[in-house]
């Protein structure tokens, strides 16, 4: 049985919600690997729009278990709150659909604060991941294993007076009560501690009875902590090396699977070499409507940057490409894909000719027009790597595969 991952090639926000999606209705596993809430994966269910944070898109298929692993950090009230709309659209999540690592950290309304207060100059997502991992780091995080026998009050109150005491010698005031921090978590507290198991065990135990297993990332290659746009990235390893420590075991992938966007976009600040400032990008940002799903941010937008995405197959190893939003490309004149830079690290730019017609909801890859066929056809071959499905709207339908993974 197949084990997947599912990565972004870009900076985030390239349709993985859809991709696992679709990809979740044969699987028995699918694992969250890094990352939190700063996630925000759309996924178009029965004419619903749900967005998920933090908990897999597995969720919404009847066969798959899915796992938040060791690698995540978890905030209880947005799990809770995710969990209430998922009950709302009739998907009932509970023990038996949903296990979360006891080694997974918790997020707290500190973690939140310090990240508001120290990483603009970032553009966070201001959920809390930075602070969140670097108490990690440092050793003196709350695993959620402290959950389950009433330990993280009191590791709640250290955590509390330790920032406390930094945060009055390097900014002269005081935080938060902390007391009311832990009463506002006590009710989701209650709604994760059923969840809480050995997910490592659970992915040993799928991976040795041959089930079929799919590692779903979150944000994307160029936001990954090492391989990134350092210092404008996330905490966590978003890359494919990722989903071994963060999902718990060490397992071999039989598809690597890139997510790309047919152009690029990022938000947040950070180097971003194809952006387009103009009528263009605005275009793509109203067409793609991209708007982040997170935090409601204007999403940055520029062309396809092939230079980048050759190092992010290099990176990951992927050997099978999801090409995302060939549709809102329909109606420019000249598409322009960046294939390296010039001395001066402006990019080197291929250009091609456009499209007019729609394509949106095109389920057959003959049906495109041949100037679309031929821009799918550069990247594969620009890439060396297969562009085994196109997707052309919002829905689960609106796809094209050209080749199963
Ligand atoms: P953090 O992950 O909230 O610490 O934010 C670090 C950087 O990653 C910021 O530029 C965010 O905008 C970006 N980021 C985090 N999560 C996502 C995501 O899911 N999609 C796109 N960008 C993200």
């Amino acid at each position: 049985m197949p084990v997947y991952v599912v990565v972004g090639a870009q900076w985030g926000d390239e349709g993985k919600g859809k991709v696992c999606d679709f990809l979740a209705g044969a699987m028995d596993l699918v694992v969250r690997y890094q990352g939190g809430a700063n996630a925000g994966h759309t996924v178009v269910f029965d004419d619903r729009k749900i967005v998920l944070h933090q908990i897999p898109s597995g969720i919404l298929s009847p066969r798959a278990r899915s796992v938040i692993g060791n690698g995540c950090v978890v905030d209880p009230v947005i799990l809770a709150s995710e969990i209430r709309e998922l009950a709302a659209a009739g998907v009932h999540v509970g023990p038996e659909n949903l296990i979360v690592s006891q080694h997974a950290h918790l997020v707290t309304p500190l973690h939140r604060f310090l990240d508001e207060k120290q990483n603009g100059a970032i553009g966070t997502t201001g959920r809390g991941i930075g602070p969140c991992y670097t108490d990690k780091a440092q050793r003196s995080g709350i695993r959620l294993e402290s959950l389950m026998d009433g330990s993280w009050r009191g590791r709640m109150r250290e955590h509390g007076s330790r920032h406390e005491d930094f945060y009055r010698v390097v900014y002269g005031v005081g935080y938060i009560d902390v007391e009311e921090s832990i009463r506002a978590l006590e009710p989701a507290v209650a709604l994760l501690q059923p969840l809480i198991g050995d997910t490592a065990q659970v992915v040993c135990d799928a991976v040795s009875t041959g089930g079929s297993i799919l590692f779903e990332g979150a944000q994307g290659t160029f936001l990954d902590l090492d391989h990134g746009t350092y210092p404008y990235v996330t905490s966590s390893t978003t890359t494919v090396g990722g989903a071994i420590s963060g999902g718990g075991v060490y397992v071999h992938f039989d598809r690597r699977i890139a997510v790309m966007k047919a152009y690029a976009t990022r938000v947040g600040e950070g180097p971003f070499p194809t952006e387009l400032t103009d009528e263009t990008g605005r275009r793509l940002r109203e067409v793609g409507r991209e708007y982040g799903a997170t935090t409601g941010r204007a999403r940055r937008c520029g062309w396809l940057d092939l230079s980048m995405g050759r190092r992010a197959c290099m990176i990951n190893g992927f050997d099978y490409v999801v090409l995302t939003k060939l549709d809102c490309l329909s109606g420019l004149p000249v598409l322009r894909a960046a294939v390296g830079r010039a001395s001066d690290g402006t990019p080197d730019y291929v250009d091609m000719e456009g499209w007019d017609s729609s394509i949106a909801g095109v389920t057959s890859f003959h049906e495109l027009p041949v100037e679309a066929r031929r821009y799918v056809a550069f990247i594969e071959e620009y890439l060396c790597v297969p562009v085994g499905m196109i997707s052309t709207g919002p829905s689960r339908s609106d796809i094209i595969i050209r080749k199963e993974p």
